[in-house]
C-alpha cells in the first residue's frame, strides 16, 4: 500500500506560503494548474500510439522546423486550458507556438507569464523512454497585469534569475513533479489511485562531484575544444588526470537526465557545437535550460552555458538556442575553467591532441 500520509502538493505550497504573509495564492493556484495539466498528459502519454488514433489531433511542423508529434500539439493545448482561466496568468510562451499566447479576453488577467515545453524528449517517445514537461513562471510587467497593453515577445526576455518557480514532470514508470519556488527542490510523486503528487523527494540535492557523465557523443567531431578536453579525460579513467572512472548516459531525452542527476548524481551537456552554424546549441534558453538552471541551483548544482552562468544570460529571441552544461557543481567549474583558459593552453592532455578517443 502506498504510502498515503505524505503531504500532498497543495498542502506543500500552502505551508510554502506561509512564509509570506503578503501572498496572494495567485501562484500556488498556477501552479495546482500546471500539476493538473501534467496529470492529463501523464494519461495521454501512457495510451501511447492510441491516442494517434484517437485524438484526431495530428502533428505538424513547429516554428524551429521541427515535427510536432501528435502529443506535442495535445500536450500543448492541455498546458493551455489548463491554465489560462485561471486569472492569475497575463501570456505564455512554448515550444509549439511561434509567438506568444496572450490570455483571451474572457478571461481575467493575472500578474504572472507561462514559459513550457509541453512535452520533452517527444522526438523519442515511439521508443518509450520516459518523457516529461518543463516549465518556468516570470513575472509580466506592471503594465500587462494592468490591461494597459497585450503580453508582447520582449516581455518575456527576462534572465533565468528572475524565474519565480521552475518544474518538470516526468512521465516514466512512476509520473513525478519536481518544483522549486525558490526554497530547494522537491519532489512529488503522483499516487494512481487518488491522483494527487505527494511529497516523496524532501530537498534534493546533487553531490558537487561526479561518476557519471552524459553527452551524445555522436557529435563529438562538432564539439569545441574544452568539451572534447573534458570529455577525453573522463574517458581516460583511472589512468588519466581524473585519477577514476566514469560511466556514460545518453537518454536523448532531457528531463529523464536531469531527474537522473537530482537523483544519483552527475553532469549533463548539450554543449554548443559547429554542427550547424545557425543553431548555438541543441536546447532552447527560456524553456529547457533556465527552468533547469534554477532547479540545479536550487538542488547545489550548476548550469552553465560552457562560458557562464545560465541564470545571468538575457534571452534575445523566445525561441533562442544555447550551449548547456548543469548537473555536479565541480564538475560544471571545471568545464567552464577548461573554456575560459587561454586557446593555446586548451590542449595540454597528450591524449586529447595526439590520439584523442574523439580526435577529428
Ligand atoms: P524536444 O523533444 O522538446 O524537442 O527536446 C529534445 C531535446 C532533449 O530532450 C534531448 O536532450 C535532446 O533533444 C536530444 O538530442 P539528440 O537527438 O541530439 O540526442
Ligand atoms: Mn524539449
Ligand atoms: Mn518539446
Amino acid at each position: 500500500m502506498p504510502n498515503l500520509q505524505r503531504p500532498t502538493l497543495t498542502q506543500y505550497l500552502i505551508e510554502e506560503r506561509r512564509r509570506y504573509p503578503q501572498a496572494s495564492g495567485a501562484l500556488n493556484g498556477l501552479l495546482l494548474d500546471v500539476a493538473n495539466a501534467c496529470k492529463v498528459i501523464a494519461r495521454a502519454v501512457a495510451f501511447g500510439r492510441l491516442v494517434d488514433h484517437e485524438s484526431g489531433v495530428a502533428g505538424g511542423t513547429n516554428v524551429q522546423g521541427e515535427v510536432q508529434q501528435a502529443l506535442d500539439v495535445l500536450s500543448n493545448q492541455t498546458f493551455i486550458d489548463a491554465t489560462q482561466w485561471s486569472g492569475n496568468l497575463a501570456g505564455m510562451v512554448s515550444e509549439e507556438m511561434a509567438q506568444p499566447y496572450a490570455i483571451p479576453p474572457q478571461y481575467a488577467r493575472g500578474k504572472y507569464l507561462l514559459v513550457f515545453d509541453p512535452l520533452d524528449g517527444s522526438s523519442n517517445i515511439d521508443v518509450n523512454v520516459s518523457v516529461g514537461s518543463i516549465f518556468s513562471v516570470l513575472r509580466a510587467p506592471a503594465a500587462v497585469v494592468a490591461g494597459q497593453r497585450d503580453v508582447q515577445a520582449e516581455d518575456f526576455l527576462q534572465p533565468g534569475s528572475e524565474q519565480v518557480a521552475a518544474g518538470y514532470a516526468i512521465y516514466g514508470p512512476t509520473t513525478m513533479l519536481v518544483l522549486t519556488v525558490g526554497n530547494g527542490v522537491q519532489g512529488f510523486t503522483l499516487e494512481p489511485g487518488t491522483g494527487e503528487f505527494r511529497l516523496t523527494h524532501r530537498n534534493l540535492q546533487v553531490p558537487p562531484e561526479a561518476q557519471e557523465f552524459a553527452i551524445n557523443a555522436s557529435n563529438s567531431r562538432f564539439w569545441e575544444a574544452p568539451i572534447k578536453r573534458y570529455v577525453d579525460e573522463c574517458l581516460q579513467g583511472s589512468t588519466g588526470p581524473r585519477g577514476k572512472d566514469f560511466n556514460m548516459r545518453w537518454i536523448a531525452s532531457m528531463v529523464a537526465e536531469a531527474h537522473r542527476i537530482l537523483m544519483r548524481g552527475g553532469v549533463f551537456m548539450y554543449p554548443r557545437d559547429t554542427k550547424d552554424p545557425t543553431k548555438p546549441g541543441r536546447l532552447r534558453l527560456l524553456y529547457e535550460a533556465n527552468p533547469m538552471a534554477m532547479i540545479m541551483t536550487q538542488a547545489g548544482a550548476s548550469c552553465s552555458t560552457g562560458r557562464a552562468p545560465m541564470l545571468e544570460v538575457v534571452p534575445e529571441q523566445l525561441h533562442q538556442r544555447i550551449g548547456v552544461v548543469f548537473g555536479a557543481r565541480l564538475e560544471v567549474q571545471r568545464i567552464e575553467s577548461y573554456h575560459n583558459e587561454p586557446v593555446n593552453n586548451q590542449s595540454h592532455t597528450p591524449l586529447f591532441t595526439t590520439r584523442g578517443l574523439f580526435r577529428d
